[in-house]
């Protein structure tokens, strides 16, 4: 029942340890015997061989052969950065929520990536970005882990193999879709009509942000908030960076790829250092929590859909500043693991079907990534709240438990460790009913308009935004070798809207299909995107 002691500090070890994790003057091995030599092996003579028993030697070099862990099976390429969150106070009303109540501050850990790239690509590619933020809050960590963009490809995750293996590099070529072959990638999407809508975002400006600085992240899931009053409601969390939204054009992403591979990281690291610290307003799209999940006809459990903000406007509820580099890329960024399941009291899941499977994926990929079950004693994974589980040895223990291991119920250790009350901000499950309803396989049919949303993101854009959607499809639908699949991609932008289809076509050289949608009678508006939102006055 005793609190868990968590890795052992220099002080607990006797020995105070240095701002790099290092004790003591003098080079010692991994088991502090002092060295006076790590120049030389140990030899038979100065002219060798190289003796077997050089404990010194073979330590470094084996640990040195084990330096390396696998990268992320997705969003391997990222940066991260420490900052902190402080709540205005807004969302007290729909979310008991520890964090979000006003005036709090909390520390937060957020890492930006790719999707498709490995650890070493190059940061301005066309792609989704990845915007992952844990806040180590006093209630247990949440961690918001979204994307750049509100949509995604797919309505349910067992389609998630899927769509990364038709958009990673060819098995047998190694060569990544951005750059070259791309008649997987076009394949499914075409195939596979969903992820249309997310296509067009990725299509659009959005999928060459100039700077983390200034990308939006989305939650893109609904999320069910409870207050304090045990009510409910739905929300979708959104990040609105302070600088407001920016990309690249075209031919500067492809210049900096060559010029400047790590552009986006640089940016992030100097902005950080030079004192201009990136914020975004965090706010939340509330919706009320009906039997039916919906809102204004919009399925609020499909994440390919939207809720438009002139519906549901997103209301600030925090602000995020990143204030703080990594000390060391490895032991932060690349070690940090993320879970939408790090909920604290107040936050819950719903029944999203991509939302459910990745409740899965994230901590069973980690397994791996790693190695074994305890990576949530690695520094920067640690809660901000004491941590009392029943969880036990494995891989990489830190911990020193004392007692017996936690069973309930016991006579033995007084019962410990006990449930908290009610009066403890214990995390509830909120008691949603499930449907009386046969095991089926299937989506509901309010998933099954794919492609009014591409549309309406469409005719959002401004002419030049237009233009740049146009020639990004022309562009990357170019590079497939198969021209059956370019002719079932325009089939698909045929569904969307016919101006967009045609030229794209005529980029292509190709036969326009004919549309399926009438011209629409809007003009294009104004580059909205682009329009930061107002912020109150510093
Ligand atoms: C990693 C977002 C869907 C599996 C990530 C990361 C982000 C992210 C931001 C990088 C986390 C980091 O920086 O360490 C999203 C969003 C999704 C989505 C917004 C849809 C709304 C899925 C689905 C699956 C999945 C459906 C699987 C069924 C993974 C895996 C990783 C990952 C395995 C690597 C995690 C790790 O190695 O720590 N995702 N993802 N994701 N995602 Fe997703």
């Amino acid at each position: 029942g005793a609190p868990q002691t968590r890795t052992p500090t220099g002080a607990e070890t006797g020995a105070p340890a240095t701002a790099n994790g290092q004790q003591g003057a003098f080079l010692t091995t991994a088991q502090g015997a002092r060295l006076r030599d790590t120049d030389h092996s140990l030899k038979a003579g100065p002219r060798g061989p190289v003796l077997l028993q050089d404990h010194h030697l073979r330590e470094k070099i084996t640990h040195f052969d084990h330096e390396r862990i696998p990268e992320r099976v997705v969003h391997a390429r990222g940066a991260g950065a420490h900052g902190e969150f402080t709540a205005y106070g807004t969302a007290e009303a729909v979310t008991r929520a520890g964090f979000l109540q006003k005036g709090r501050t909390t520390e937060v850990f957020v890492r930006f990536s790719t999707v498709l790239g490995s650890r070493g690509s190059a940061d301005t590619v066309r792609d989704t970005r990845g915007f992952a933020t844990k806040f180590y809050t006093d209630e247990g960590t949440f961690d918001l882990v979204g994307n750049n963009m509100p949509v995604f490809f797919i309505q349910d995750a067992i389609k998630f193999p899927d769509i990364i293996h038709a958009g990673k590099p060819h098995p047998d070529r190694e060569i990544p879709q951005a750059q070259s072959a791309h008649d997987t990638f076009w394949d499914f999407v075409s195939l596979h009509t969903e992820a249309q809508h997310h296509t067009m975002w990725n299509m659009s400006d959005r999928g060459i942000p100039r700077s983390y600085r200034t990308m939006e992240g989305f939650g893109v899931h609904t999320f069910r908030l409870v207050n304090a009053a045990g009510e409910t409601v739905l929300a979708k969390f959104h990040w609105k960076p302070k600088l407001g939204v920016h990309s690249l054009v075209w031919e500067e992403a492809q210049l900096l790829s060559g010029m400047d591979p790590d552009f986006h990281r640089r940016d992030l690291y100097d902005a950080i250092e030079a004192g201009a610290f990136p914020e975004w307003e965090l706010g939340l799209q509330i919706f009320p929590d009906t039997p039916e999940e919906t809102f204004a006809g919009i399925d609020l459990l499909d994440p390919t859909k939207i809720v438009p903000e002139e519906l549901a406007p997103v209301q600030p509820v925090g602000k995020l500043t990143l204030n703080r580099t990594p000390t060391n890329f490895f032991a932060e960024t690349e070690q940090v693991a993320f879970h939408v399941g790090h909920l604290p009291p107040g936050i819950d899941v719903t029944n999203d079907p991509l939302l459910q499977g990745r409740l899965f994926s994230y901590v069973d990929t980690q397994l791996t990534r790693l190695g074994g079950p305890n990576f949530a004693q690695i520094p920067i994974n640690r809660p901000h709240a004491p941590v009392n589980d029943m969880l036990r040895d494995g891989f990489h223990q830190h911990a020193v438990h004392a007692g017996v291991a936690p069973y309930r119920p016991n006579s033995l250790d007084g019962g410990n460790p006990f449930p908290a009350g009610d009066d403890d901000h214990p995390f509830v499950d909120v008691p949603v009913q499930v449907a009386q309803a046969p095991k089926v396989r299937a989506n509901p049919a309010s998933f099954d308009d794919h492609f009014s949303q591409a549309r309406l993101f469409w005719l959002s854009m401004s002419p030049v935004e237009r233009e740049h959607i146009i020639r990004a499809y022309t562009f990357e639908l170019g590079k497939c070798y198969h021209q059956a699949i370019k002719e079932r991609q325009l089939q698909c932008l045929a569904s969307i809207d016919p101006v967009l289809c045609a030229q794209v076509a005529t980029g292509l050289g190709l036969p326009a299909p004919e549309p399926t949608v009438p011209v629409a009678d809007v003009a294009p508006s104004p580059a909205l995107s682009q329009v930061g939102r107002q912020w109150p006055a510093d």
